[in-house]
């Protein structure tokens, strides 16, 4: 059966001083054991990964980061390996989201090779795909996020695609309050999981834009839709912990 998965995405906010609010309230919330979730994480900036790590540790918390390089190591100044990440607990990785592809000019290329990275090291990378209005408005949804998909599944191979997570995030729907239908949302994750071939079945393929509290469970009630990347709403325990509990 696929798993769910609800992940926060910190983006570039926190401080150690607010985050160890945040962490110790979902530690306290999120026991290990209990049920009624799915598996529940926060992608940090890097430099809080030790802090997760020590304040999530023993919780049903994972944690994660939200790039990684994809060399193993060398010369490459600010990057990060996967085998660092690991050394962290780290469970997660995003890997392609819009904003890296946008501000940092990273092809679908680049992206598969950081989620091979990720894959080689054991840990999960969550694949971002998404299509901005401009693409959408031009019906070429399926054309964009199935060429950036194409890329991977060449690159990485059915097998392996089946051990990474793929988050759709229409670029529009990303923190901007307007979040993509549960239709279209369906729509799209089915398009998905069909490209997938016989790695659909395992792949956990998550929602992400905008989803908070107050729209979590119809998105989540998609039966393609297996949970969710959260930016905004993954600020806080009060908006965040309702939205991983949206299975129930
Ligand atoms: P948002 O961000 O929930 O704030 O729209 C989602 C994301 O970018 O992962």
């Amino acid at each position: 059966m696929r798993a769910k998965h609800v992940v926060g995405n910190w983006k570039m906010h926190g401080s150690l001083e607010r985050n160890a609010v945040l962490l110790a309230a979902l530690a306290g919330h999120f026991t290990a054991g209990a049920a009624g979730t799915g598996n529940v994480g926060v992608c940090v900036p890097f430099p809080f990964l030790a802090q997760a790590g020590s304040l999530l540790k023993g919780s049903a918390v994972a944690w994660g980061a939200q790039d990684v390089s994809a060399h193993a190591q060398g010369a490459f100044t600010g990057e990060v390996s996967a085998a660092m990440l690991t050394e962290f607990g780290t469970s997660y990785v995003i890997v392609g989201h819009s904003e890296r592809r946008a501000h940092h000019a990273e092809s679908s290329a680049l992206v598969a090779a950081k989620a091979a990275a990720a894959l080689t090291a054991g840990l999960t990378p969550i694949i971002c795909v998404g299509e901005t209005l401009e693409e959408r408005k031009a019906e070429m949804t399926e054309t964009v996020v199935g060429g950036q998909l194409a890329v991977c599944v060449e690159t990485l191979g059915l097998d392996s695609l089946a051990r990474c997570v793929i988050a759709y995030e229409p670029v529009w729907a990303i923190g901007t309050g307007l979040n993509a239908s549960p239709a279209q949302v369906q729509a799209v994750h089915a398009f998905l999981r069909s490209r997938l071939g016989r790695a659909g079945g395992e792949v956990s393929l998550l929602y992400g834009g905008s989803v908070k509290a107050s729209n979590a469970r119809e998105l989540f009630a998609m039966p393609d839709v297996d949970g969710g990347l959260i930016g905004g709403a993954s600020l806080s325990f009060e908006d965040f912990a309702p939205v991983c509990r949206a299975f129930a």
